[in-house]
């Protein structure tokens, strides 16, 4: 858009522009610019027309909630409608503090007042949905809509097993209770990995993926597909006492049966806002879902109520965002990595850019035909999203100038200007891909340093042999120079070898030492993920080492005896063989043992006495004095328990430790009994009958 423009042709333009975003956005659940960038369009028209109010119309973005009905889904008008609420887009703690003051203003308090008290909650990505309830049954789900009228998704939402069909113990002649439908990052990252396998088009994020599937006038396909659902408010209330706080609100909801996140607090003012908004910044890659930020909430629905409204958003509520996990730059180039089982990845090289909290310069593009699919070429303008310790991934080309006048032109004929290399960049061994695999490959094996290099890595990692200093730049240095060639060559590393390297101290060659010598007393599932035979990922490599015992008896396994394991299929069973088929890998295997690497071995499960904590859910929360999280939750599962995420009346028991969050209040309101690790060592080691009798 030129700057020589009026304001009222840029307004005019401005607004064409968001309609047809937000309509790619809302009625066809796929964008075409990232959020942040429709955030900046929106704010351009925003201060535009603050300079210029006579330019308004009642029609503009600015002034309604945009959202439109999906042709084919039927209307359904909300008996109370649905607003959004402000946006504080300043993503520092400061956006705290002035929410907080302009509702002590509003309130009229005194400078010495205390504290106001604050429901804070995660700001889930997903889409907001109502849920109507007649005398306890889901009668009707309903997307947002445009705030008065929304979208009949009953068919679809209906299939989602956290959303309750009945309600516990409330015969409310109506009861509306609103809430997210989000799919979580592992289940979306799952998804798109299947599409990938078989060429299909693949979701931008979990939140598109999420609505489009809510939305398919097809509900087998939301069947298939794992959604979740947290409830935080209500609608329409007829015959139910709704509680006087929202943190009240928040446990009735889990009471009535909905999964309600276990993040949320109750602030006190805005130092404790901005407390909460730093706490979960910090969290926030370690969440297993998208937050774009986090909400506050006035507790007091009196107060609530005083407050109300200013252009249909409530005065008593705000979002404070975190920094965008998608943003646009420049594709500079397209580097081909090999990965540990020889699979080359075009990887982007990008115009540095501050996405999801951290700068990224480089991003997936996944594979050759996923890479195509998206249209995108070198010098192509990309979106690029990095959430939670996700690799960051190129998304897509944006094929529009947002800052353009007008809605995008049709697509220009996609004209590649990047080919996948015919020979292994690292090694030179021929590239091949097998019929109908969207893989290129590396043919060199463990000849090429790429593959060994990142085998190395892959045996060295924490969930593996925990090699603690072995790290990318010096594995790279010693396959390299050639001091290590194979596994075991580890192990036979002097310090004198170490220490002659670039970069490496006296003491951190001795480290790594001690590092190698530690590594050495490890479990057998550690062992055999470490190996990184293919498809044998944590999970497989604990099934493995559970039914089978023994190494020599996994290593002796026949396909059927494979398929035996439970979750084992047949590519995993033919691959667990044919690796141990290899001569070479059994070597390996050999001089592994033969360097002392070294596990305790049982008899299989066949005549494992019964486990203590089978059937049991447990959840884990603050720092235990001496287990790590990943230690205790081996533990539990080695006994037969599983660990959640949240609690809820399905928890059996809670661990705490340091610094135990809202969990552990969580558990305490829900009668879940307690534990520290003693306690939890107790219940490890009790006989199981003698636990019969203690939890029943
Ligand atoms: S409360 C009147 N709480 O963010 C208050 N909304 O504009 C209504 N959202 O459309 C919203 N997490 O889709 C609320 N904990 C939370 C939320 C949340 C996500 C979404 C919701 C809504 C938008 C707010």
């Amino acid at each position: 858009m030129s700057d020589a423009a009026s304001p009222s042709e840029r307004a005019l333009a401005l607004r064409r522009l968001l309609q047809h975003h937000a309509e790619r956005y809302y009625v066809h659940d796929a964008p075409e610019i990232p959020d942040a960038e429709y955030d900046r369009l929106f704010q351009a028209l925003q201060a535009l027309e603050a300079e210029h109010p006579d330019l308004i119309t009642p029609d503009s973005p600015t002034q309604r909630v945009i959202g439109a009905v999906l042709e084919g889904l039927k209307p359904v008008r909300h008996a109370v409608p649905m607003l959004s609420i402000r946006t504080e887009t300043d993503t520092t703690p400061a956006g705290a503090l002035s929410f907080d003051t302009s509702v002590r203003n509003t309130l009229k308090l005194p400078a010495d007042a205390p504290p106001l008290a604050y429901a804070a909650e995660l700001k889930f990505d997903g889409l907001a949905i109502n849920l109507r309830y007649e005398r306890g049954r889901l009668v009707q789900a309903a997307t947002r809509g445009d705030g008065e009228t929304g979208e009949d998704v009953t068919h679809t939402v209906g299939t989602i097993e956290a959303v309750p069909k009945w309600l516990k113990g409330a015969h409310a002649a109506v009861l509306e209770v609103r809430g997210e439908v989000f799919m979580r990052r592992d289940h979306f990252e799952a998804l798109n990995e299947r599409q990938r396998a078989v060429g299909l088009k693949t979701f931008v994020n979990p939140r598109n993926a999420a609505a489009g599937i809510v939305r398919q006038l097809d509900a087998s396909i939301a069947r298939q597909r794992p959604l979740s659902f947290f409830a935080y408010g209500l609608g329409d209330v007829q015959g139910w006492d709704v509680p006087a706080t929202q943190s009240g609100l928040l446990a009735a909801l889990a009471g009535l049966g909905f999964p309600v996140d276990a993040h949320h607090a109750v602030a006190e003012g805005g130092e404790g806002l901005a407390a909460f908004h730093a706490r979960i910044a910090a969290q926030r890659d370690a969440l297993p879902f998208d937050i774009d930020g986090v909400v506050y909430k006035v507790d007091d629905r009196a107060l609530q109520q005083q407050l109300g409204f200013k252009s249909r958003e409530p005065r008593w509520a705000v979002a404070h965002k975190y920094p965008a996990q998608e943003q646009v730059t420049r594709l500079n180039g397209i580097e081909v990595q090999v990965g540990r089982t020889g699979k080359l990845t075009p990887v982007a090289k990008l115009e540095p850019v501050f996405v999801g909290g951290t700068t990224v310069s480089n991003a997936t593009l996944h594979n050759l035909f996923e890479l195509r699919r998206k249209g995108v070429r070198l010098g192509d303008r990309v979106v690029v999203r990095r959430a939670g310790d996700v690799i960051p991934e190129v998304v897509g080309r944006m094929n529009v100038d947002p800052q353009a006048a007008s809605p995008p032109p049709p697509r220009r004929p996609y004209v590649p200007n990047f080919r996948m290399p015919s020979q292994c960049p690292r090694c030179g061994s021929a590239v091949l891909r097998e019929r109908g695999s969207v893989e290129h490959r590396c043919s060199g094996g463990l000849y090429c340093p790429a593959q060994r290099q990142q085998a190395i890595l892959h045996f060295a990692q924490r969930r593996a042999l925990d090699i603690e200093g072995l790290g990318d730049k010096l594995v790279e240095q010693l396959v390299e120079g050639g001091i290590v060639r194979t596994l075991p060559d580890l192990y036979r590393l002097g310090v004198a070898t170490l220490a002659a390297l670039d970069r490496m101290a006296d003491k951190s060659a001795m480290n790594l030492v001690a590092a190698l010598e530690k590594s050495k007393a490890t479990t057998l599932q550690r062992f055999l993920y470490g190996l990184g035979i293919r498809h044998v990922g944590e999970s497989t490599a604990r099934d493995l080492a559970r039914h089978f015992g023994t190494l020599e008896r996994v290593m002796d396994a026949t396909e059927l005896q494979l398929l035996e394991v439970p979750d084992v299929g047949p590519a995993v069973a033919q691959s667990v063989r044919t690796f141990f088929d290899q001569p070479h890998n059994r070597e390996v295997v050999e001089q592994l043992r033969a360097v002392g690497l070294h596990w305790p071995e049982h008899d299989g499960e066949a005549d494992l006495r019964p486990k203590p904590l089978a059937g049991k859910t447990l959840v884990l929360t603050g720092t235990l004095p001496t287990l790590t999280r990943d230690d205790a939750k081996a533990l539990i599962e080695a006994a037969g328990g599983k660990v959640a995420g949240s609690v809820s009346k399905k928890t059996h028991y809670v661990v705490a430790g340091e610094e135990a969050g809202s969990k552990l209040d969580k558990a305490r309101e829900l009668g879940v009994p307690v534990l520290d690790e003693a306690g939890l060592q107790a219940l490890l080691t009790a006989p199981v009958d003698a636990q019969e009798e203690s939890t029943t």
